[in-house]
């Protein structure tokens, strides 16, 4: 892994010009993360094509769960080039980008973005955002930015630079300040793969609005309005199809193993999570590797103990999940 910059103790915080555009655009491509205003809230962003990366946000906001987060891109043009065009995404598109407004759409076979940032499923969430400063911000970038709103996990979303200070000083490398956010609210995010827009949270574009344009929106039964965060939760994350078997403190030869640090021996195949016990890059490679075992021929996928501390606490999670009789 190539080594990000460090985060300093204090966060500074740069008014968002020119300058610091070039100077941040340069931190986020090493790897680092930095704060910027999108018209709806500030966003915690990282280069989405870097799982490392990927994994040192989610350890920044302390979430304990691995939510899919949103690409931000530029351009409609750069949208479409990770997610798969339908003719509602680009009827939308053409409507309400930029702008508050999410779709989610089904990865194209060379999408760039990192697995841990899709949580390991085969769509995508993209976004063009409305401000001109953000969208040079990503354009400077030239690669798909993975952003949460910037906060600590469990708090709300901040929505001027001195709220994100307060929440994540100390752990990330830099807030760009635009001052206060127009929209105040998330984006809303739409399933846009089939041929009606399916409502996964509402938000900035109102289904008014949206319906306008498009027609009835379905809204899943699911959909739980009290809790703008579940979506994510909701959709049908990535499960390995073989059973999955926690904690293993040894294996059999039917078994693949998912090793973390030195690996058991005398499974039929094993991948590493991380040889050196490295929970950040565990997280970046849990994904592709419980792919990987999955399509071994094997019975079922064993897993060395992963300690809940830090990152942890995800990566057992998702496990745990996996795991869970289905
Ligand atoms: O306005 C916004 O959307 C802000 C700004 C920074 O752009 N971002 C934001 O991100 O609110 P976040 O991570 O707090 O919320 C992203 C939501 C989550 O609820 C997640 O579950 C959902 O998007 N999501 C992301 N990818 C998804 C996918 N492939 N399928 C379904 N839901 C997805
Ligand atoms: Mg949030």
């Amino acid at each position: 892994m190539t080594t990000p910059p460090p985060f300093p103790d204090s966060t500074p915080i740069l008014p968002i010009n020119g300058r610091n555009l070039a100077y941040a655009a340069h931190l986020l491509r090493a790897g680092g993360l930095v704060a910027f205003p999108t018209e709806t809230v500030y966003g915690l962003g990282c280069d989405a094509t870097n799982g490392a990366a990927v994994a040192r946000l989610y350890a920044a906001k302390g979430r304990p769960h691995f939510n899919p987060l949103i690409s931000h891109v530029p351009t409609v043009e750069a949208a479409f080039r990770i997610g798969k065009p339908t003719p509602l995404a680009r009827l939308l598109a053409e409507n309400f980008w930029p702008g508050p407004l999410t779709l989610v759409l089904e990865r194209q076979p060379d999408c760039p973005v990192a697995d841990l940032a899709t949580a390991g499923l085969d769509s995508v969430a993209v976004r063009v955002p409305a401000r001109d400063d953000a969208r040079d911000f990503l354009a400077a970038i030239g690669r798909p930015v993975a952003a949460p709103s910037a906060n600590a996990s469990g708090q709300i979303s901040p929505t001027d630079a001195e709220a994100v200070k307060a929440s994540l000083d100390g752990r990330i490398s830099l807030i760009l300040d635009g001052g206060a956010t127009a929209v105040g609210l998330e984006s809303t995010i739409l399933d846009a793969r089939g041929e009606t827009p399916v409502l996964l949270r509402p938000g900035g574009v109102s289904l008014e609005e949206i319906a306008s344009v498009t027609g009835p929106i379905t809204r899943p039964a699911k959909v739980d309005q009290q809790a703008p965060d579940a979506p994510g939760m909701l959709t049908s994350h990535y499960a390995p199809c073989k059973p999955v078997r926690l904690n293993a403190t040894e294996v059999s030869e039917d078994e693949a193993l998912l090793a973390f640090g030195k690996p058991l021996s005398g499974a039929a195949a094993v991948e590493n999570l991380s040889r050196d016990g490295d929970l950040i890059e565990a997280a970046a490679n849990l994904f592709r590797l419980l792919r990987l075992l999955d399509r071994t021929e094997t019975a079922r996928i064993a897993v060395m103990p992963i300690p809940d501390t830090g990152l942890g606490h995800a990566i057992n999670d998702r496990l745990t999940r996996a795991a869970a009789p289905r």
